[in-house]
């Protein structure tokens, strides 16, 4: 296990279509546990590949609830309902926070690290973490979806994408 350098915006591999992962091989393990101790390391909710700059369609995401670390290998949005709005950060910008409306409900489905295919359903605040990763695979960043930057005031309790 090891703590990965975080590619800050700009970087090509940041706005670039990740490739789908074809081989559950030990070293998609070993990247996972890497990506799951540089997530802890720099205190984020969720961290993509491309983030380390790694091509490939690989994204954690873990809130701190009963589901513990969401491995998501290759995911696909199935369904998305309804609206929120709320803030956002990333780990690719560094002190840049702002408001981005997001479905409030998702259904995904994607593998896991054994290369088991599984489906999940989520809303609100893990909706919007598991959504912002997801659009870090197709290289969309959240920052071409901010309604308004946040002040310094307002960033109490925003968490790290
Ligand atoms: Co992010």
């Amino acid at each position: 296990m090891a703590i990965r350098k975080i590619v800050m915006y700009p970087a090509e591999v940041l706005e670039k279509k990740c490739r789908p992962v074809e081989k559950f091989d030990k070293k998609l393990i070993k990247l996972l546990d890497d990506m799951y101790d540089t997530m802890i390391e720099y205190d984020g909710v969720g961290l993509a590949a491309p983030q380390i700059g790694i091509d490939e369609r690989i994204a954690i995401v873990d809130i701190d609830n009963e589901l513990g670390t969401i491995e998501m290998i290759n995911p696909h949005i199935i369904k998305t309902s309804g609206e929120q709005n709320g803030p956002e950060g990333c780990l690719s910008f560094p002190n840049l926070f702002g408001e981005v409306k997001r479905p409030n409900y998702v259904m995904i489905e994607a593998y896991n690290r054994k290369g088991k295919k599984y489906t999940l359903e989520a809303e609100e605040f893990l909706a919007r973490a598991i959504l912002h990763e997801i659009d870090h695979l197709d290289g969309i960043l959240f920052t071409t979806k901010v309604s308004r930057y946040l002040e310094e005031d307002e960033l109490k309790g925003v968490e790290i994408e």
